[in-house]
């Protein structure tokens, strides 16, 4: 069978939940970080909403621990505000990447929604890498008020298509905002939840189909694609009191876009920009000299639950096409996983921003 080698740099997931400590029941940062290198990224930034949340320089301290030895690719961490921690942030400007601003209700107990606490933690943040916001719907115009205010940088996670409005006049005004779009909510929409059940709940919901338009058609508008990786087990997916929140996505992203690829929807290049240039530049992440992803264009299959590394072991998006197989991973002249198998051992780095 005739392959058809493509050179891929290292991916970058500004916005995965490693779920550990915590949460190691459905990820932790070996299963992680194998789930991101089977999917061609090198370099991952990791959420603070597990238990105990990232919000203190001791919480932020023992994931570095944690996470020494045990990683496949680089991995870096965000910080969490709540109204207690805008008191650390001084302390971790050089540890941690961005800060996640949770101004919407979603997974853990993280939740900004008082406007004199959102104050605070914006003019609080002194740090140059971007405030992250959950900021659904509306909020996001919250969000863009105090980044004016404070003159802040700010990404705004998980763009659905009632921010695109608000994002582009903040941009056209002077404000320094960046946004990502999540693999799920461009390839998945409403009409897959009949099929999907709680499997496809997750914040922002899915979006109807003629949303869904909307948002590919405003691609050019988008600077980063993150996974917004949030695995859960099936058990508390189903749970039928308060199923979780969050899709498993790293394994998956690069197949289903490279998808989009052959149907002429983006090319190469733009996903190139949005999964590996653009986020490094946004989030000052160091270099990986020696580092890149091989991936067999010519290979076509359907996503499926076998063979995945992330702990959770089920994906959303089970029965649809995917395009190129991720090859061969090097991370500075090592190569870490070759045809489906992870080689000799982790030796992934914890990061700092630059
Ligand atoms: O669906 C989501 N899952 N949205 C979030 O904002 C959090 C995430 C999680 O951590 O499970
Ligand atoms: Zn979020
Ligand atoms: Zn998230």
């Amino acid at each position: 069978m005739k392959s058809d080698l493509f050179r891929f740099p290292g991916l970058i997931d500004v916005h995965t939940h490693l779920r550990e400590p915590g949460g190691i029941q459905k990820e932790d940062f070996e299963t992680g970080t194998k789930a991101a290198v089977a999917g061609g990224y090198t370099q991952i930034l990791d959420m603070p909403n597990n238990a105990p949340s990232t919000t203190t320089p001791q919480a932020l301290d023992d994931k570095i621990v944690r996470a020494k030895g045990r990683i496949w690719c680089d991995l870096g961490f965000n910080f969490g505000a709540a109204r207690e921690s805008a008191k650390y942030f001084k302390n971790i400007y050089k540890k941690a990447f961005g800060l996640k601003v949770y101004m919407n209700q979603t997974t853990g107990p993280l939740l900004i929604d008082k406007f004199a606490d959102q104050d605070l933690v914006f003019k609080s943040w002194s740090g140059k890498l971007p405030i992250m916001v959950h900021a659904q719907d509306e909020t996001v115009e919250i969000a863009i008020k105090l980044a004016k205010k404070y003159k802040k940088r700010i990404h705004v996670c998980h763009t659905t298509t009632n921010q695109l409005g608000p994002i582009k006049k903040a941009r056209r005004e002077g404000t320094l905002i960046t946004c990502e779009v999540c693999p799920h909510h461009l390839l998945l929409s409403r009409d897959d939840l009949k099929r999907l059940g709680p499997l496809g709940i997750m914040k922002p919901p899915l979006l109807s189909k003629a949303d869904q338009v909307k948002l590919w058609d405003s691609l050019d508008l988008i600077d980063v694609i993150s996974t917004d990786h949030a695995p859960h087990t099936l058990g508390e997916k189903y749970d039928k009191l308060s199923p979780k929140f969050g899709v498993p996505g790293l394994e998956t992203a690069l197949p289903l876009l490279l998808a989009a690829v052959d149907k002429g929807m983006v090319t190469i290049e733009r996903l190139i920009a949005m999964m590996s240039t653009n986020p490094k530049k946004i989030f000052c992440l160091p270099e990986q000299p020696n580092t890149y992803v091989e991936v067999d264009l010519s290979k076509k299959y359907q996503i499926s639950n076998r063979g995945l590394f992330t702990k959770c072991g089920w994906t959303p998006f089970i029965g649809m096409t995917g395009t190129g197989k991720v090859r061969k991973v090097v991370i500075r002249k090592k190569t870490v996983f070759s045809d489906g198998k992870f080689m000799d051992k982790p030796k992934g780095q914890v990061i700092y921003p630059n």
